[in-house]
């Protein structure tokens, strides 16, 4: 299973590939308005930051929504480092513009998808990357852990090469379920990573260990 980190934050970045565990970066226009990284030079400029502080692939979302621009921006982006994962709305342009980039060898990863449906298509248009939502089909009462299960037994069946990105994933628990299901990728908050280190009993264990140490030392 990968690990994606969900953030524009260079420091959380640095600080996740330093744990050894990375395995690339989502980002999305939200994450980047958060870190106050506006206008398209600034915005292409970090993209390439992150590509030089992770080693695995970083998605970089296309704002257009018609196909022209979707493939002149995704081009653009592609070309900006061998890292880049263009990232492409579930829209009727964007299937369009994902079945151009799978052509074209450029490596995509269709974003906003929430349903069986909507993953089906992404993978019949080649994308290298299918990322549904959980945590927002879970705030709208939805089991989104359930899509992730239903995208996988339909890729199975058919061999599709797709990876399923969790995306939304919001705490530790996700991860843990979306590993159980299957998922190829998971991205989420720095949070949520470190969660996975965390158990009372290997910290009263530790300490006992310590203890016990210095009294033979
Ligand atoms: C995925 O690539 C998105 O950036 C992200 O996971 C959305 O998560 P959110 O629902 O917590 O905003």
């Amino acid at each position: 299973m990968k690990f994606f980190i969900d953030t524009a934050n260079l420091d959380q970045i640095r600080e996740a590939q330093a744990l050894g565990v990375l395995d690339g970066v989502t980002t999305n226009p939200s994450l980047m308005a958060k870190e106050g990284i506006t206008g398209r030079n600034n915005i292409l400029k970090h993209y390439v930051d992150i590509c030089n502080i992770v080693e695995g692939d970083v998605s970089a979302e296309v704002i257009g929504t018609e196909f022209k621009a979707m493939i002149k921006e995704g081009e653009e982006l592609a070309e900006l480092h061998e890292q880049i994962v263009v990232k492409v709305p579930m829209i009727k342009d964007g299937v369009k513009a994902l079945k151009y980039f799978t052509d074209k060898g450029i490596r995509t990863n269709c974003t906003l998808v929430f349903s069986p449906g909507q993953a089906l298509l992404a993978a019949k248009a080649g994308a290298t990357y299918v990322s549904p939502f959980i945590g927002r089909l879970d705030d709208i009462s939805t089991d989104g852990l359930n899509l992730i299960a239903e995208i996988r037994l339909i890729y199975d069946n058919y061999a599709f090469e797709t990876q399923i990105l969790a995306a939304s994933v919001r705490h530790t628990m996700h991860i843990i379920d979306c590993a159980k299901l299957g998922a190829d990728v998971m991205t989420g908050p720095l949070s949520a990573i470190e969660g996975l280190l965390k158990h009372p009993l290997t910290d009263s264990g530790l300490a006992q260990f310590l203890a016990d140490y210095k009294k033979g030392n």
